[in-house]
C-alpha cells in the first residue's frame, strides 16, 4: 500500500508523538511510505536521521500546519508517489486540511490523536475537535481517557484504538545501565530514581525535586536523576541548587534515542507523578514513558492525570498518585525504595504487563488493518 504521511512531530526530535509516528512508519508498509515532515532544529542530525530509515522522509521548509502552502505541498507529493491513503500524526490541528485533501485527491484521510486534543472539549473547545475530524476516514485514540473525552465530538467516520507501544527488544531487563550511572557520576551502589521526559510542569520533575529531601530522610543513600530537557530547567537547576551540594539530584539534560533503554535499566524506580493543568487542557494522554520503564524491568509511579493511571498495575507494576499531593509522591517512592522483594517482583509483572498489552507487532498490526479496511471501503464506495 502507497501511504503518505502527513506530521509535525518526527524523530529525531524526542517525543511522545514522535516516538509513536516513527515506530508505525518503521513498521507499516515502510518500503512505500513517504512523510512530510518538519524542518529541523539540527539539520545534520535529521539528515543522518531520514537516510537511515525504511521509509523517505521529504522536509518541509518550516512547521507542519494546515496551511494553504502546506496543503499544496501534500497535493503534489500525493499525487507524485500515488498514495492510496494519507495519515496525519496528529489529528488536530492538521485535520482541518482534511476535507479538502479527500476532495482534490479522492483518498481517505486518517488521523492518530493524542493527549493535547482530549484536553479541548473540557474548555469549550469540542468544537475543534468538530472541525478536525469531520473529513476523515478514521481516527485512532490512545487511551480509555482519550476516547471518552473525544467520542462525543468526533466526526469522523470510524474512532479505533491505535496505543502507542514499546519496543520490548530494546527495552528489556537484560539491559545494562551501570556504565550511564557512571557516567552520570552516581555511585554504583545507590539507589537510584528517576524520570526520562520533557521538563514541563505536567510532568511533575519540579515536584519530585520538592519532595526529595523527604525522601532522602528515609533513605540517605538514594539519588534522584533527571533525564530531559524542556522549558522548567532554569527553574529546577534553581530549586536542586537550593538543596545544596549534597542533594544528591542529577539533571543531565537530552540523551540519543539509543542510550534511552539504559536509562531505564539504571534505575531501581521510575517515577513521573504527572498532573492535569490549565483547566484540563494539559493533560496526560496515555505515557509512553511508563511502558518504557516496566519493559525494563523498572517499577514506575505515575500520577492520576488524564490516560496515564492505565499504564501501570495499581500497587503490581508500580503506583499511582496524585501528582499533586506531595505525601503521597514520598510515600510511593519510599515503598518501592524500601522493599527490593516488592521491585523485582513488580519488575516482573511489569515486563510481562507491557509485553502482553503494549508491544508494537500487534498494536503495528492493528494501524496496518485499519489502512487496509479504510482503503478497501474508500475503494467500493462503503
Ligand atoms: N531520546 C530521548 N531523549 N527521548 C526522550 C527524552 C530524551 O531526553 N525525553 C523523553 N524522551 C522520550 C521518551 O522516552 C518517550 O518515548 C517519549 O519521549 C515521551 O513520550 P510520552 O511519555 O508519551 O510523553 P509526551 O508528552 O511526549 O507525548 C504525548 O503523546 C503521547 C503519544 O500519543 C502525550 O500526550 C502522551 O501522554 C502520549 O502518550
Amino acid at each position: 500500500m502507497r501511504v503518505l504521511w502527513v506530521t509535525n512531530d518526527l524523530p529525531p526530535r524526542a517525543g511522545g508523538i514522535e516516538q509513536f509516528v516513527g515506530n508505525l512508519l518503521a513498521r507499516v508498509h515502510p518500503g512505500s511510505t513517504i512523510v512530510l515532515g518538519p524542518a529541523p532544529s539540527d539539520p545534520a542530525e535529521a539528515a543522518a536521521h531520514d537516510r537511515a530509515q525504511p521509509y523517505r522522509t521529504q522536509r518541509a521548509g518550516g512547521r507542519v500546519l494546515p496551511t494553504s502552502g502546506i496543503r499544496r505541498q501534500v497535493v503534489a507529493l500525493a499525487r507524485a508517489h500515488r498514495a492510496e491513503v494519507i495519515v496525519l500524526g496528529a489529528c488536530w490541528p492538521l485535520g482541518e486540511l482534511a476535507p479538502a485533501l479527500t476532495r482534490e485527491l479522492d483518498v481517505p484521510v486518517v488521523a492518530l490523536s493524542h493527549g493535547l486534543e482530549a484536553g479541548l472539549p473540557g474548555v469549550g473547545l469540542g468544537v475543534l475537535v468538530r472541525r478536525a475530524t469531520r473529513g476523515l476516514a478514521a481516527m485512532t485514540t490512545i487511551s480509555d481517557f482519550t476516547e471518552s473525552r473525544l467520542a462525543p465530538h468526533v466526526r469522523a467516520d470510524r474512532l479505533e484504538r491505535v496505543p502507542p507501544g514499546v519496543d520490548v527488544d530494546r527495552f528489556h531487563p537484560g539491559v545494562d545501565g551501570r556504565a550511564l550511572r557512571e557516567a552520570w557520576d552516581i555511585p554504583a551502589d545507590a539507589m537510584l530514581v528517576g524520570t526520562v521526559s520533557r521538563l514541563v510542569r505536567r510532568k511533575g520533575q519540579d515536584h519530585l525535586v520538592e519532595v526529595w529531601p523527604e525522601v532522602r530522610r528515609r533513605h540517605p543513600e538514594a539519588w534522584l536523576v533527571l533525564v530531559g530537557e524542556g522549558p522548567l530547567a532554569e527553574t529546577l537547576d534553581r530549586a536542586i541548587g537550593l538543596q545544596g551540594p549534597q542533594a544528591q539530584i542529577r539533571r543531565v539534560g537530552r540523551v540519543g534515542w539509543d542510550l534511552l533503554p539504559a536509562c531505564y535499566a539504571a534505575l531501581d524506580v521510575f517515577a513521573m507523578p504527572c498532573r492535569t493543568r490549565l483547566a484540563g487542557t494539559d493533560v496526560e494522554g496515555l505515557g509512553i514513558v511508563y511502558l518504557e520503564a516496566q519493559a525494563t524491568g523498572v517499577p514506575a509511579i505515575a500520577g492520576r492525570s488524564g490516560g496515564a493511571p492505565e499504564t501501570v498495575r495499581d500497587g503490581q507494576t508500580g503506583s499511582v498518585v496524585d501528582g499533586d499531593d506531595r505525601d503521597t509522591i514520598v510515600a510511593a517512592v519510599d515503598h518501592w525504595l524500601a522493599d527490593e522483594g516488592a521491585r523485582r517482583a513488580a519488575g516482573r509483572a511489569g515486563r510481562r504487563w507491557v509485553t502482553s498489552r503494549w508491544s508494537w507487532p500487534a498494536i503495528a498490526e492493528r494501524f496496518a488493518g485499519l489502512l487496509d479496511e479504510v482503503v478497501g471501503e474508500h475503494t467500493t464506495g462503503g
